[in-house]
């Protein structure tokens, strides 16, 4: 008779935090996510970029529209760049700045992330409404 596999570390994750599991994105994908309540949730999005996921709020620097149009969609064709729908704005994924389009050398708001177990999530020193606040003030 065999004895149980040892218990791992026990990893405790705030489930209201997670956007996605890393390997939904794949090695170059992106995934909207809305977290929080009320009125004004954060509406973001991730970007994975090889080994590195990157976050931001879903709101274009140029004129405030949400950059997808369809669900997950916010890449350019060969999934290098963040493309904005609207107007065609593209971004770096690392820094979310403007390189090409109407609003070049303005950045994406910035979501800090963290990978835990697999997951990834908002890290713990994000204030969801107070980054919420802060992107609709920068428009
Ligand atoms: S709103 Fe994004 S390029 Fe105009």
């Amino acid at each position: 008779m065999s004895s149980p596999a040892p218990a791992g570390p026990a990893v405790t994750l705030d489930v209201e935090r997670v956007v996605c599991r890393l390997a939904e994105l794949g090695p170059q994908g992106a995934r909207g996510f809305v977290i929080g309540g009320g009125d004004w949730p954060l509406r973001g999005f991730v970007v994975r970029a090889g080994e590195r996921v990157y976050g931001y709020v879903n709101r274009c620097p140029h004129a405030g529209h949400p950059l997808n149009l369809l669900p997950d969609r916010f890449l350019t064709a060969d999934g290098a760049l963040i493309l904005c729908s609207a107007h065609g704005a593209v971004f770096e994924k690392a820094a979310g700045t403007c390189l090409a389009g109407p609003c070049p050398g303005k950045s994406l708001t910035r979501v800090a992330l963290e990978v835990r177990s697999g997951f990834v999530m908002l890290a713990d020193e994000v204030d969801v409404a107070a980054l919420t606040a802060e992107a609709f003030r920068g428009s």
